[in-house]
């Protein structure tokens, strides 16, 4: 482990060479969680001094969601706090930093085009990799559909001297987006998504750039995958709240995967457009009654190869729990994810089978 004296001092006068030599320690994809959260924090500080946005304070319009036509975009301030979800931004970050050398080793000679949809005021995964890189190495295309977000991200990145990297904003509902030029593109990176695929729009982004851009392109996170699992108030050793905490081992009872992200997209893109907005239903079999007490949906995020979150490492990997009361009887339950304003996964039982 490094420790704490290892870390660079902060130098006021070259915030952005100190934030380079942080984000550098970054990359090592054994570092100790506490090491990791300690120079994310010293991160956060700097650009929040620079970008004038912490996530904490600041304009009562920083603190506002946008719609999107499927999907909420969340406010400025929340996307700035989403760099101190520390797991999240340590994966994502050595997930990409390894998807550009990866890109560079399958297109030689060529300049690496990212496509960034949802940036935030930080837009870290650029700010924080670009310098890894050299402009003629790699490029960035930012789309943001919170105008300030989109502002604050680019006097950033003017602020840092990174513009040489910046091909393009767009600020766009990525959801709508119509790329100009989207065969340029080799790298497509979007964390736009919360636990169990709620509320926040990535399906409906990926449902609207993949056909746009090359089939070989690669896309950050490369999965999703939301499973179902079923606990007794008997079988929790720490109560319901146990479940959150990582060194829980308490056994559950699988009922399989909900939703396969990628699985699900190829289904839905390989068939012409349902009249309605379901994008992926599924039934599966329920356990028995004595397990109906809890469901939780428990998410895992395949970022890149080597990079995954897992249950509870994150916020966007927390578990979703639901208290079944008065069942009806019944032997299958039913999820359905809609493209609605606030989608998720609903569930219903039934006691009928569906036909094939
Ligand atoms: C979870 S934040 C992530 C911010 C930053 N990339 C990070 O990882 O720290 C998601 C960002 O995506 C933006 N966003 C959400 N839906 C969008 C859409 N349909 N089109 C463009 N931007 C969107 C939000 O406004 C927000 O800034």
């Amino acid at each position: 482990m490094i420790n704490e004296i290892d870390l660079p001092e902060e130098d006021s006068e070259q915030p952005v060479k100190t934030i380079h030599a942080l984000a550098s320690y970054l990359l090592d994809r054994h570092i100790d969680p506490m090491h990791e959260e300690s120079i994310i924090d010293r991160i956060h500080e700097i650009l929040s001094e620079m970008a004038i946005v912490s996530g904490f304070d600041g304009a009562l319009e920083w603190q506002n969601d946008v719609q999107t036509s499927s999907g909420m975009a969340i406010s400025v301030n929340e996307a700035a706090r989403c760099l101190l979800d520390y797991r999240r931004t340590g994966q994502f970050l050595r997930g990409i930093h390894q998807a550009i050398l990866d890109a560079r080793d399958r297109y030689p000679g060529e300049t690496i085009e990212v496509l960034y949809a949802g940036c935030g005021p930080y837009a870290p995964f650029l700010t924080l990799v670009a310098p890894f890189f050299t402009p003629e190495e790699v490029q960035f295309t930012l789309v943001e559909i919170n105008g300030e977000s989109l502002s604050v991200a680019q006097m950033l990145i003017r602020e840092m001297e990174l513009g040489a990297y910046l091909r393009e904003s767009f600020h766009e509902d990525a959801i709508l987006l119509k790329l100009p030029d989207p065969e340029r593109f080799h790298i497509l990176f979007s964390e736009t998504m919360d636990a169990a695929l709620e509320r926040e729009p990535i399906v409906s982004i990926l449902l609207n750039l993949l056909p746009q851009l090359r089939e070989d392109v690669f896309v950050l996170p490369r999965n999703v995958i939301v499973e179902g699992v079923f606990y007794r108030e008997k079988d929790l050793s720490k109560g319901l709240d146990g479940l959150w905490d990582p060194a829980n081992e308490d056994e559950g009872f699988s009922i399989g995967i909900v939703m396969d992200l990628k699985e699900a997209l190829g289904t839905y893109l390989s068939m012409p457009p349902p009249p309605d907005l379901i994008f992926h239903e599924l039934q599966l079999k329920l356990p028995h009654a004595e397990w109906r007490e809890y469901l939780a949906l428990q998410t895992t995020v395949d970022i890149w190869e080597g990079f995954t979150l897992f249950k509870n490492e994150s916020d966007i990997t927390d578990l979703r729990v639901r208290k079944l009361d008065d069942l009806p009887s019944c032997e299958y339950i039913n999820f359905e994810y809609e493209l609605v304003d606030e989608p998720m996964l609903a569930f219903g039982v039934s006691m009928e089978e569906w036909e094939e």
